[in-house]
C-alpha cells in the first residue's frame, strides 16, 4: 500500500473529522416524534438525510417529560431539537420543565430548539420564554388548530359518531395542516441562519367548526354535524365520560373558553414567508383523509 505523506494524512484526518462532525451536528431530536406534528417532522428530516432521533415514551429513544434521567441520553450529540410538549404547552407545569430541558440541551451542545406553541393564548407565553436560554437559537411556532384534530385527534370520534360536540360556538378558526407546521419546523431546525424567531402558523381560510363539519360530510357522504356546547359542560363530560382527572377537566375548560373566543379569527402569511408557497387548504386535507379511509369505520 502506498504510504501517505504527512500532508495527505493530515488532509484525510481533517476530512474525516469534518465528516464526523457534520453527521453529529445534523442529528435532530424530535420530541413527541410519534404524535401529529412530530411524526411529520421526523419523516421530513429523514427524507432530507438528517439522522433523526424520535423521543417519546414509546419512541425508539425513551423520553419522558416526567423523568429527567431520560433527557440526557436523548440529547447526546443532537444539534437541534423539535419540541411538541405534552400534555399542553399551556399547562401550568410546562414552563419549569421546558426551562430545565432547554438548559440541559444548551449544556450538551444543542444549538437550535423549535417549540410548538399555541396561538393567541397568554398561558403559553411562559413556556415560550422558557426555551430561550443563552447559546441556543429558539424558534417558537404558534400554531392554530390542526386539520388533523379531525382525523387523528380529539375530534375524530365526533366525526365517526356524526356529531362533533365541541365548545367553539360559531367562532371562525384558521385551521392549519400539520404538514405545513412540520415543514416550517424543519426549515427552522436545519435551514440557513438561526436566531430567536416566532411564527404564527395559520391555514389559508377561516372556517367555523360547523363549516368544517359540512366539508367533511360532503367529502365522506356521511351525516356529520357540529353541536356547540358550553366549555363548562364539555369539560364536565371529559371528566364524567372519559375519566379525565378533575384538574385536567378544569384546565381544558378554561383553555378552550380562552382559545375559542374569536381572538384567533384572522390569517397570517408566515407559512408563505417561510416556505414560499401558500398553506394547504382544509378541502384538500378532507379529500385526502376521506380517500385514506380514516373516517370509513
Ligand atoms: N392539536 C392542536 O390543534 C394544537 C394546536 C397548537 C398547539 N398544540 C400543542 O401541541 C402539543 C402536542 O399536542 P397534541 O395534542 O398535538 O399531541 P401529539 O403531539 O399528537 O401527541 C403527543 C406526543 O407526545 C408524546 N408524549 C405523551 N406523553 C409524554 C410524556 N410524558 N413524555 C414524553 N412524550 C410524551 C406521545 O408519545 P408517547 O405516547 O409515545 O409518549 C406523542 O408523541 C401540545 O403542547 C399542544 O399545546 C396543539
Amino acid at each position: 500500500m502506498a504510504r501517505l505523506t504527512s500532508r495527505e494524512l493530515t488532509g484525510r484526518m481533517t476530512t474525516q473529522h469534518t465528516e464526523t462532525q457534520a453527521t453529529e451536528r445534523t442529528t435532530v431530536l424530535v420530541l413527541g416524534g410519534t404524535g401529529k406534528t412530530g411524526r411529520r417532522v421526523a419523516d421530513r428530516l429523514s427524507r432530507a438525510g438528517h439522522p433523526v432521533r424520535i423521543g417519546s415514551r414509546s419512541g425508539e429513544t425513551p423520553f419522558d417529560w416526567e423523568d429527567p434521567r431520560t433527557w440526557e441520553p436523548a440529547l447526546d450529540g443532537a444539534a437541534a431539537a423539535y419540541i411538541a410538549y405534552y400534555p399542553d404547552v399551556c399547562d401550568p407545569g410546562a414552563a419549569a420543565t421546558l426551562r430545565a430541558f432547554a438548559e440541559r440541551a444548551a449544556e450538551r451542545g444543542t444549538r437550535r430548539l423549535v417549540l410548538l406553541s399555541a396561538r393567541g393564548v397568554e398561558a403559553a407565553l411562559p413556556a415560550e420564554e422558557a426555551v430561550r436560554v443563552p447559546g441556543v437559537a429558539a424558534t417558537v411556532l404558534r400554531a392554530s388548530w390542526f386539520f388533523q384534530n379531525f382525523d387523528e385527534g380529539i375530534l375524530r370520534d365526533g366525526v365517526l359518531d356524526g356529531e362533533i360536540v365541541f365548545p367553539a360556538g360559531d367562532v371562525k378558526e384558521p385551521f392549519v395542516d400539520a404538514d405545513d407546521i412540520a415543514e416550517v419546523a424543519v426549515a427552522a431546525l436545519t435551514g440557513d441562519g438561526a436566531g430567536d424567531r416566532t411564527y404564527e402558523i395559520t391555514g389559508p381560510r377561516l372556517l367555523t367548526f360547523a363549516e368544517a363539519a359540512t366539508e367533511i360530510a360532503g367529502a365522506t357522504g356521511r351525516a356529520v354535524r357540529y353541536v356547540p356546547v358550553s366549555a363548562e359542560s364539555y369539560g364536565a363530560a371529559l371528566v364524567r365520560d372519559h375519566g379525565l382527572p378533575d384538574e385536567l377537566g378544569a384546565f381544558l375548560t378554561e383553555l378552550f373558553a380562552t382559545l375559542l373566543d374569536g381572538r384567533n379569527a384572522h390569517l397570517t402569511d408566515d407559512v408563505r414567508r417561510v416556505l414560499g408557497r401558500e398553506p394547504g387548504d382544509f378541502a384538500d386535507f378532507v379529500r385526502r383523509a376521506a380517500r385514506g379511509g380514516v373516517w370509513a369505520g
